[in-house]
Parts: C-alpha cells; structure tokens; sequence
C-alpha cells in the first residue's frame, strides 16, 4: 500500500516536470484554485491544461476557464488577472462563489466572454470591466452587484450581449456625455438585459437613437420614473420592450407604433396616464398595459387592429363601453385579461372566435348580459360582474372561480439522476395558456440541441412566474442511468452561453439555470443520493403540484363548460329588481299572461298556428314578446312540457329564438319567446314587408338560420332536430339577423298528436324530406333537406309549390350546366335579385349548397355545419377581398370538407367535385365584374 502510495507522488513529480501547462497560468490558477473550495477532484492534478476539468488551452496557454455548476466555494482571487491569455471566463452556476469582482479582471485583454450567471459576487461592478476591448458578451446577472453601472461599459464596442439582470445596480442609465462613456455607444449590442434592479431616475431620451441595432431591452422591474422618450421610435429593429414595473408616467410617445417589429410590449405596472395608441404595430404577439393611471376611455382603436396579438392584457386600465367582437376572432390570439375594467353593455364574442383562444377574462367588469361564442369553449371568467348577481348563475364557473384540490402527479419515466435546472426565459411572446402549444417546438429544438449525446431529457413541469417570466423545469438523464461526469456536464450542458437556440420570436431570450449537480462522489454517498434524490423529488413534487393543479383546474373548468349547454345569456329583465337575469324561461301565471295580452284580446294577436294562437305581449321591462298559447288539448301532460321547457330554455344561440318563459297553469301550455319584429322569411321574399331583401342579404339570412339549425343539431344536449324547417319559421329581427323559430314545438306538440295522427310524419308539404316521409326515421338530414328548399325559395323567390309547381323539380330540369353565368336557371331567379345587377356572386356554388342539401339519399347530404361553412364562403367571397389571406386559406379546407362529408352527388346534379372547383375559379371573375 505505501508501495503505492509511493508512486503515485513520484509519478505525480515526473508528469509535473513536464507539465504542458505554461508557468505562469499554472501559478495563477493555483492561485484561484487556492481560495475556492469543492473544486473539482481533476484539479489536484498538476498539469491545467492536460487534466483540469473546465480549463482549456492552446499552445500551453490558458484560454477557457469555466468551470461552471460544479459547486465552487469561496471568492475569485485578483490573480485571475495574470491569465493575460484569457479569452473566456465562465464561472456560472457556483451559488457559493461570493465577494466582490477584481478590478485585475481588466487585464484579461484578450477576454471575448465573461459570464458570472447566478452566483454570489457583490460589490460594485468595477469600471475596469469597460476596458476589455474585445469582450462581446456579458452576463453579469444573478448576482448581487451593487452601485451603479459603470459608464465605462460605453467603450465595449464589440459587445453583443449585455447581462446585468437581476442585482441590486443602481443610479441612473448612463448616457455618453461630456467626453464619458455610456450605453447609448454600444451599437453593436443585441440584448440590454438591465431588468430586475434598483435603476431610477428617467430614461435619458439619448439612451435610444437609429445608431442601436438592440433587438431586447429589458428594464422591468426597476425604479424608473418619468416619461418614455420619444427617441423609442428610432430603435427599429426593436423585438421586445419590457418597461413594466417601474414608475414611469406621462404619455407613452406616438414614435411607439414606428416599432414595426415589435413582438413583445410590456409597460404594465406604471403610471402612465394615457391608453397609447398602437395602430399599425401588426407584429405585436404579446401587450401588457395593465396597471396604469390611464384616463377613462373606450376600447381603443387598434383592438380591432392587431390581428397577430397573442396575448392582451389590459387589467385596470380604466376603459369602458363596449367590447368589439371582432377581437374575438384573431387568428392567433390565446389569452385576453381584461379584467377590472368598467366595460359594460353585453359581452359579444362573436361567432368566429379564433381556434387558439383559450382564456377570457373580464372579471370585475360591468356587463349586464353575455352572448358567447358557440365555437369558444374554454375558460371565461365573469365574477364580479353584473350579470353574475343573479343566483342561478352565481354558482357557475363563469362566476364563481374553483379551487382545485391537489392531486400528486404522475412521477413514473423520470430518472434518477436528472442533470436539472430551469429554463428562464424572459419575454415569451405566447401566453400562460399556451404552453402545452409551445412546449412541443421547445422539445424539438431541446432535441436539436442535444442530438448525438447519449442523453433522454424530459420537461416535466412549467409555469409563468409572478413577473411573467416563463420557467420550464429541464431534465437531463444519461441513457445508462449514472451520474454524469464533469466533463460530460461541461462540455454537453454548455447551455450558459444564453444562447438556447430556443425561437427568440417565441420565447424571448432565455438562459438555463441548472441546480447544483452532485456528481456522485460524496463519502457517505448512500445518504446524500437518498437527500439528493428526495430532495429533487420534494421539488418536483411541489413544482409539478402546482402546474399539476393549474392544468387540472383548467381541464375542470373546460369539462364543466363543455358539459354546460348554455351559449348565451343575460338580461330577461326580471320584473322584481335591476339585477340582470341569466336567460333561463321563467314562469308565468296565467294571470301574467292576461295582463300581458289584455287578456288575450284580438287586437294582440298576430298570428294562429297549427300550434294555437299567438299574441303581442309588453313586459314590465319593454321587452316585446310573443306568447303562443296551444289549443287546448293539443299538448302533452305536464312532466313531459316541463321536462321539453327546460331543455329548450337552455337553448340559446344569436340565430334561434329565444323561450323567455312558459306558463303550465289549470291546462294552459303556453309558451313565451322574444319578439322578433322583421316578420318571417315568407313575408319578406313575398315583397309584402315592402322591402327587397338583396343577394348579399339572402346570402346572410341563409347563413344565420343554418348556424341556428347546425347548432340545434351539434351542439345542443340532447340533439334538436327542428321537423318544421321553412321560410315563415325563419323569423329577421330588427338588423335582419335571421332567427330559427318554433324548433322543438313540433317534437312538443307530436307526442299529443300521435293519438290524431297515425303516421308520426310531421312537416310541412314542400319541404317534407321524401325519405323521411317514406321510412319514418327522423334524422338531423331531414331538416337539411328542408333546408335546402329554403335556399331555393332565396333563389326564387318563391313557396316551394305555386300552382302545383315543385321548386326542387323545376330547377333540376331547368339546370344546364353549360351555360356560364347562371346555369340555365334565369328565368328561375327572383326578378327582383336581377334589378340592379347582372351577376350574383357566389351563384354557382350557392345552388350547388342547395342541391347537394336535396340529395334524395340523406347519407349523401352535408351537416348543417358544412352547409354553414359554404354559405359563409359564398358570403365572404361578396366582402372586398381582405388584404391577408387567412381568411381566403380556410376556403379550400372548408370547401372540402363538403365534399368529403357529403359524399359526391350524382352526375345529374352538376354540384360535383369538378364543378364546384371550376364554380369557384369562375365566381373569381364575378367579384371582379360585380365589384365594378
Ligand atoms: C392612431 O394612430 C393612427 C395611425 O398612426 C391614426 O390614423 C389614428 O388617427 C390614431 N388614433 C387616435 C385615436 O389618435
Ligand atoms: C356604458 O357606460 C357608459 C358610461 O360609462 C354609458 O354612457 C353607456 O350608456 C353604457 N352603455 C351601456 C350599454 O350600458
């Protein structure tokens, strides 16, 4: 054994006497080595160059120091500044590397990169830093760097990157003035990362000018006041701008919308007194103006602007009236955090909100009534809003934000022995909601990053922080389930170099931050694996409980929404109070009923049904309805009415009408809707209204009714099929919106009438579908079917049979396909279509909807949605062309998505494949000719 021990000295003495390592690095790494502590054990080795961990040479010259994650104690000795060979020092990742940086640290002349990242060093940040001519990186955050910054920074003219996040730095920007130095001379830097310290006083307007090519400036989170400088305006090549948490105040300048590259704009959390104008800055992903001293306004302008938004978050930022709903319909937009504003009125959302949506918030607001998108969802948050006060609402999800209990995730597949850390990336330009969306190009380019190392990682966890700042959990597993060398963490995990390579569009500049390593050779190393191991399960348990609860709440809340049948509520106008209702049918006495009609007088009535009689009615509130009172005897017994009224009142859509109510009193089934005053379908086709309804109208008054219909059949719980659809159950209101009458009542009224009717067929002859009436199996096709004698009668003009003439007949006999502008079917056409114009747009595909929708075999004809989404087509084909396509792209998927689902129609309708392509090449044209 002393044999041994022996020689190990002498061969330690031989290698010495041949060290490659040039003296005088050796004598000042020594030096350096000689104050830390918990080096790595390489470092007992005589020779740097050839043994030491994290030191790399050239021609026995030091060159590389960087022994980052590994732990090191103590305080770095001046005598680092006799490494005069030094060309990058990356101490990074030692949390217990502590005390102030030597000013020697200015005779490293040849350093190109100096990175300190999350250590402990303090003490002012010495000027002698500025005198590194060829430093082009420098990242000093996480640390506790004190003072000011030194203007002397200002003379680092090949510097790409500058880090000083996260310290206590503080005193003023410093400006080039009077022959000093300062940051505004640094044009050939990428990054200002000064956020997260104690800077104050104002920007100085000189700090921005066209010279600086920054593409990141991050000052959040400082004491910053006064105003934003106009001088912002000449930073073009700005990507993100992070002003927020500061006290800056006045008016943000109009220069703000010159950033035209703009990504990320976030001045929450300051003083700032007006709402900015940003029209024009159609890059921006992700805005954050919450918190400010904003004068009370409207919504902006540019909320209907900025059609590539992400993210809006404007809490309390004073703005009232109206919200526009177009917002809604953003392609890309995730999250929209309104809350704490005095919007008021009725919350629309439209029914094209954009696919990505995902949270909507407008909590403490002061909306009276809510119309929600039948494509939306996800998570919107009223509580504290008026039209919460109601109880029945006041226990929803809308209003009422659970709290999740905690469930422990799933660990199982995570390794033993993770090198981990976090991901931080500073200004993501996606949302809180978005991750799962993100997280997936963040594997890839993780994958990328790590392709050709025998490692599996895994991203087990991620949030937004409190500053909004995204944290991914990262781990490393070597693939044979051992601790990774030094060497190994050294040379594959070198990810401190800031630069991830991870979609700065997407997720801003990030940074890894791993956890102190243990690399496995402790003494009592069963223990400190059973306290490094459970300690980092404790972690990941808490880290992934709360991500853990944060998804399940959401998927909670989406189960809940989902299973909700509501799609729309608000005010029904409650006679006993100003607390706005939520929309579900109340009750009447037939004595209400009385008053309402003056005591169902003949002056009230407007109309008689198979159903019974209808009458005009006023409510306390003014709100017109018309209350349709059965025959007696003519409905079912009372469980089932009640049983058939609460379904239909959880019907609601903007394209059906709505139940305010019923009365179910000694035999009297009466059943109350809104008032819908444009009259039917029939009555304004006839002309008898006085009023032409023009193609573009004809064209929207199909699509509204289709939606209503496509959502009684998909989206109402249980299924709705309508068995009555035609042209006097499609009512217009006021804005000739068309809305979908009487669905429901001919199911209501059949089961009373089975014992009159022996064939359980119900309809209207016209618009009966042929295989309903010959198999009596009821389907949703039966009314698209029916439907699809309305659009014809939109054609015509027209009632289904006039003078013993079918409609569906004549136009399949009139139809030639040869001939170009309306297919044989002019002298079919509604005269009063053909006025003003010689062409309709969109004619061709129109009737093509019509036919396919008449199909004898109801397998081959389309959902309601389909018909819907042609119809919607065909409509925005009459709009003037948008200037982006998005809108154009959807046209061919939902095109074929007609085709795919009703399967090709027979060769003697001439809607086929090929025909509704060519249809549409051709109504190209037609725009062109009818835009003249
Ligand atoms: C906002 O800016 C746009 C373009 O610069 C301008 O057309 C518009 O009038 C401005 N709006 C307001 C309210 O000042
Ligand atoms: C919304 O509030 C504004 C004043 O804050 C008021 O003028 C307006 O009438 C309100 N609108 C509605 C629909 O209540």
């Amino acid at each position: 054994m002393k044999g041994f021990v022996l020689f190990l000295v002498c061969f330690s003495c031989f290698r010495h006497g041949f060290s490659s390592t040039d003296p005088r690095d050796v004598s000042a790494l020594n030096s350096v080595s000689n104050q830390w502590r918990n080096t790595p054990p390489s470092w007992k080795n005589p020779d740097p160059c050839d043994q030491w961990e994290g030191v790399n040479c050239s021609n026995s010259r030091v060159i590389e120091l960087k022994p980052f994650n590994m732990d090191i104690k103590g305080s770095l000795s001046s005598d680092i500044g006799n490494l005069s060979e030094l060309q990058e020092l990356d101490l990074s990742y030692n949390p217990n590397l502590e005390g102030p940086l030597p000013t020697s640290i200015g005779n490293l002349k040849q350093l190109r990169i100096l990175r300190l990242i999350n250590c402990k060093f303090s003490g002012v940040i010495p000027d002698e830093v500025g005198t590194l001519p060829n430093l082009q990186i420098l990242s000093l955050n996480k640390n506790q760097f004190v003072g000011p910054i030194p203007p002397s920074l200002g003379q680092l003219s090949n510097l790409t990157w500058l880090d000083l996040a996260e310290n206590r730095l503080n005193g003023t920007i410093p400006t080039a003035e009077n022959e000093a130095p300062g940051l505004d001379l640094l044009v050939k830097t990428l990054h200002f990362h000064l956020n997260k310290n104690e800077l104050s006083g104002n920007i100085p307007s000189g700090f921005f000018s066209s010279n600086l090519v920054a593409i990141h400036i991050l000052l959040d989170h400082n004491n910053l006041s006064g105003g934003i400088p106009e001088s912002i305006g000449l930073v073009k090549t700005l990507e993100v701008l992070r002003l927020d948490n500061n006290s800056l105040n006045g008016i943000v300048p109009t220069s703000i919308s010159n950033l035209t590259n703009l990504h990320v704009l976030n001045l929450a959390n300051n003083k700032l007194q007006q709402m900015p104008n940003l029209t024009g800055m159609q890059e921006l992903y992700s805005l954050d103006l919450s918190n400010n001293s904003f004068d009370s306004s409207e919504a902006p302008a540019w909320f209907s602007d900025l059609q590539n938004l992400r993210t809006l978050i404007v809490e309390s930022g004073n703005l009232h009236g109206e919200i526009p709903e177009t917002l809604f319909a953003y392609p890309y937009l995730q999250e929209v955090r309104l809350n704490n504003n005095q919007f008021n009125g009725t919350l629309n959302m439209g029914s094209n909100t954009g696919q990505n949506l995902s949270m909507v918030n407008f909590q403490n607001n002061n909306f009276t009534s809510v119309t929600l998108s039948t494509s939306y969802n996800n998570t919107i948050i009223l509580e504290g809003n008026p039209v919460c006060s109601n109880p029945r609402l006041e226990t929803t999800e809308y209003c009422n934000q659970q709290q999740d209990g905690n469930r422990v995730p799933d660990s199982t597949g995570r390794c033993s022995r993770p090198y981990e850390g976090m991901l931080l990336c500073r200004a993501p330009s996606f949302s809180g909601n978005d991750i799962p969306g993100n997280l997936p190009s963040m594997r890839d380019r993780m994958t990328a990053r790590l392709s050709g190392i025998p490692v599996t990682y895994q991203i087990p966890g991620f949030s937004f922080d409190e500053d909004n700042y995204l944290r991914v959990e990262l781990q490393i597993c070597s693939s044979e389930a051992r601790y990774f060398t030094r060497n190994e963490t050294l040379h594959w995990f070198d990810f401190t170099s800031q630069n991830l390579n991870l979609d700065r569009r997407i997720y801003g500049p990030c940074y890894f931050d791993p956890q102190i390593y243990d690399y496995g050779n402790k003494v009592n190393r069963g223990l400190i694996i059973g306290i490094a191991v459970g300690g980092a399960a404790a972690l990941l348990v808490i880290a992934g409980l709360s991500t853990y609860a944060l998804w399940q709440k959401k998927r909670a809340r989406k189960a809940i929404i989902l299973a909700n049948p509501f799609a729309t509520w608000g005010s029904n106008g409650e006679e006993d109070g100003d607390a706005p209702q939520i929309k579900l049918a109340r009750y009447f006495s037939l004595d209400d009923l009385r008053k309402l009609t003056n005591g169902f007088s003949e002056d009230n009535a407007i109309g008689s049904g198979g159903y019974g009689q209808v009458y005009k009615g006023m409510l306390s509130d003014g709100q017109l309805v018309a209350i349709k009172r059965s025959r007696k005897g003519s409905m079912q017994g009372g469980l089932e009415f009640k049983t058939e009224i609460e379904m239909l009142s959880r019907v609601h859509h903007k394209n059906l009408v709505d139940l305010v109510g019923f009365c179910f009193e000694k035999g009297e089934r009466t059943l109350v809707y809104e008032y819908i005053p444009n009259g039917t379908l029939t009555e304004n086709l006839s002309g008898k209204r006085g009023l032409q309804l023009d193609w573009k109208k004809r064209l929207s008054i199909a699509l509204d009714s289709a939606r209503g219909l496509a959502y009684l059949h998909e989206l109402a719980k249980p299924t709705i099929i309508h068995r009555d659809v035609k042209s006097s159950n499609i009512l217009l209101d006021e804005n000739f919106t068309a809305k979908v009458a009487d669905f429901g009542l001919s199911m209501l009224v059949l089961d009373a009438e089975r014992d009159h009717v022996s064939t359980g067929v119900k309809g209207t002859l016209g618009y009966l579908d042929p295989e309903y009436f010959m198999t009596q199996q009821l389907t949703a096709k039966s009314d698209v079917y029916s439907f699809g004698v309305v659009l014809l009668e939109l054609i015509t003009g027209r009632l289904p049979i006039v003078e013993g003439k079918y409609v569906v007949r004549e136009v399949r006999m009139a139809l030639d396909v040869q001939e170009e502008v309306f297919y044989g079917l002019r002298d079919i056409i509604d005269p009063a279509l053909l006025q003003n114009t010689r062409y309709l747009v969109g004619f061709k595909r129109f009737v093509g909807v019509a036919l396919l929708c008449l199909e004898e075999s109801s397998a081959s004809r389309p959902t309601m949605n389909d018909v819907a989404k042609e119809i919607e087509i065909i409509l925005k084909e009459c709009e003037p062309k948008p200037k982006e396509n998005y809108s154009t792209s959807a046209l061919p998927a939902a095109y074929f998505g007609i085709a795919r689902d009703g399967p090709n129609p027979t060769s003697d309708d001439f809607a086929g494949g090929s025909g509704l392509n060519s249809g549409a090449g051709y109504d190209g044209d037609e725009y062109l000719l009818s835009a003249r």
